[in-house]
């Protein structure tokens, strides 16, 4: 069957990875928050980024992560034609929840729509990490994973690349987003080589905790389990007020509290939005008495991933 569709818009959510217990492995994908993007499949071979809006990014396809992505893509299933993508940001770059993801996700998402024989989830996150890669300098998987998958996705391994899809509660997520910039490479460099065997497993122990939570809806593990003994300790230093935000989520009842991927972003969960609500109140006015600039906002785990529009 030959694929009539030429012209496609796509939606990629915004992501929130590591999720305190699972660093480098745990993400999950947001409602509401994410870019857009508008693919057009041309004669001429190769991918050419034709406009970006909303951030101040590259245009040239080497330089721009939704460009490498796409390219890898083309390259892999040897396509006989180009695209054109137009990139609308809403995800600010370096704001710790997936902006770059979104955009390797988005490219590869939106490819695929254009395939006549359209490749698996697991095929586009392997293609999709090529794109994440040039932004954070490593192939991983945590935000691509869960822009595509939607839900919760576990990364069980990269040799070969392994997705785990998990059950999803109904839970509401609270993002703050500081305005200062902490590039993901700092964020990684400032981390221990070496971690002492009690905190390996404290940390085997939360994540593990996390997943049979999930699959047992057991609501006490669940919040018991969505703890970071190896990274937190670390990266907390780059964020303003951090404890101070963490003793507000905790007055307003959110059970779960971190830094979004490598930050500035944190993300505070709850199973009733009036906490999270009440939480972002306070961190905002927080925030405004310090004069910092902060984005606020309340969601809930998206399931659907990357959709056409
Ligand atoms: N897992 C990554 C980190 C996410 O925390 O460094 C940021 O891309």
């Amino acid at each position: 069957m030959t694929n009539q569709k030429n012209n496609i818009t796509i939606f990629a959510p915004a992501t929130v990875a590591n999720v305190n217990c699972g660093f480098d492995t745990l993400g999950f994908a947001l409602e509401g928050i994410g870019d857009t993007m508008v693919f057009t499949k041309v004669p001429t071979p190769g991918v050419r980024i034709t406009q970006v809006t909303g951030a101040d990014i590259p245009l040239e396809t080497s330089q721009n992560v939704a460009g490498v992505a796409a390219q890898a893509m083309l390259d892999g299933v040897q396509a006989d034609f180009g695209v054109e993508i137009a990139i609308h940001k809403r995800i600010r770059p370096g704001s710790g929840i997936g902006s770059s993801s979104a955009s390797a996700a988005g490219a590869v998402f939106g490819v695929n729509q254009l395939l006549d024989k359209p490749l698996s989830l697991s095929e586009l996150t392997q293609y999709a990490m090529k794109g994440e890669a040039i932004a954070s300098g490593q192939e991983h998987a945590d935000n691509v994973a869960p822009c595509l998958y939607g839900g919760i996705t576990l990364v069980t391994g990269y040799d070969p690349l392994h997705i785990v899809a998990l059950p999803v509660p109904e839970l509401y997520v609270g993002i703050l987003h500081p305005h200062i910039k902490i590039a993901t490479k700092d964020a990684r460099e400032i981390l221990p080589k070496h971690i002492p065997l009690k905190d390996a497993i404290a940390q085997t122990q939360y994540l593990s905790g996390f997943v049979a939570a999930l699959y047992t809806q057991d609501t006490q593990l669940l919040e018991n389990s969505i703890k970071d003994v190896l990274i937190t300790p670390y990266r907390k230093a780059l964020i303003p007020y951090y404890d101070e935000l963490e003793n507000l989520a905790k007055d307003q009842e959110c059970f779960a509290f971190g830094i979004s991927g490598s930050g500035p972003s944190l993300f505070s969960l709850s199973r009733k939005k009036e906490h999270i609500d009440n939480y972002l109140t306070q961190s905002k006015q927080l925030f405004a008495q310090q004069g910092l600039e902060v984005d606020a906002y309340a969601s809930k785990i998206n399931t659907s991933g990357c959709t056409l529009c």
